[in-house]
């Protein structure tokens, strides 16, 4: 069997500033196309009730901020925060075209201070997973709120609750030798149980805290066919990055189990996959 390497797959902040940012901007409207269900129960989760002075945490390229800024109270303020340029760059410009008071910044929420602060809402949709120090990150974006605020932050539930995700590890390893992901490095599945998080948030201050599960059906890329959407897992999974070592035959193995692997989900000519994710809501102290 043939052995890819890097060892890991995890995924660090730093990536994102660089290669990582600028491959999930390539890939901007596919991702947000297969993310899109996560916004409601998120949106709904962060009670966005009332004037607030709202940021979005590692906004990526802005889908969530559109609907954050349709959806806030008249007279609320939305600030969108990211790390990587090319992906803050694509953001300012999509909100451009909006008439609100909103913003957005290129920082490492890790250690930035609040750019425009306190917030009564800290909103994120799984850009809270890739921290170097998560104790240090959530210390840090506690001193974001103010009293009262609050939090609700989306991260993926476990990998066998997320065959969307997982089903391109599993062709790999029909294949290959694919090196088994550390589960405490940064990356997608970082918080998988929740207990991690919900201890890292409760340490950093955060009270009130909870955890609901939204389980729903994710269309990848938006609603692909099994073909286009293999292709679309190659080029947007940072795991689809091994594959770039791999010899064609290999590849080409990987990329027909996968399209196998589909065609069992294809529902009205698009691939429909089940997905859990954990919602994890809290609240700064009065
Ligand atoms: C999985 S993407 C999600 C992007 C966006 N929220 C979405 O759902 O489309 C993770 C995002 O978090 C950002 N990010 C990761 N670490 C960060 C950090 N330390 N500070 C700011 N942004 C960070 C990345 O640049 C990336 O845009």
């Amino acid at each position: 069997m043939n052995q890819i390497q890097p060892p890991t797959q995890s995924v660090s902040a730093e990536d994102w500033a660089h290669e990582r940012g600028q491959k999930w901007c390539d890939q901007l409207a596919a991702m947000e196309a297969t993310l899109d269900p996560v916004d409601a129960p998120l949106i709904e989760a962060g009670r966005l009730a009332g004037p607030l002075r709202i940021a979005e945490i590692g906004c990526g390229g802005g889908g969530t901020m559109l609907k954050l800024l349709r959806q806030a109270h008249p007279g609320s303020s939305l600030h969108g925060i990211d790390i990587s340029p090319a992906l803050t760059e694509m953001a300012r410009s999509r909100i451009a075209e909006e008439e609100s008071d909103a913003a957005i910044h290129t920082a490492n929420v890790e250690s930035a201070t609040a750019p425009d602060g306190p917030y009564d809402r800290l909103i994120s949709r799984f850009g809270i997973m890739f921290f170097d120090d998560p104790q240090a990150a959530f210390s840090n974006l506690y001193t974001w709120l103010s009293p009262g605020g609050r939090i609700a932050f989306a991260v993926w539930g476990p990998p066998p609750q997320n065959p969307w995700m997982t089903s391109l590890r599993e062709a790999v390893a029909q294949v290959m030798d694919v090196p088994e992901p550390d589960p405490d490095a940064p990356g997608p599945f970082r918080y998988a149980g929740g207990e991690k998080l919900y201890g890292l948030l409760q340490a950093a201050g955060f009270r009130d805290l909870e955890i609901r599960d939204w389980r729903g059906t994710i269309a990848l890329g938006g609603g692909l066919p099994p073909d286009h959407a293999a292709d679309f897992a190659f080029s947007a999974f940072s795991l689809g990055d091994l594959l770039a070592d791999a010899d064609e035959t290999a590849t080409t193995a990987v990329r027909e189990r996968l399209i196998q692997r589909y065609a069992q989900n294809e529902q009205d000519g698009a691939v429909q996959m089940d997905a859990c994710v954990h919602i994890v809501t809290g609240a700064r102290s009065a």
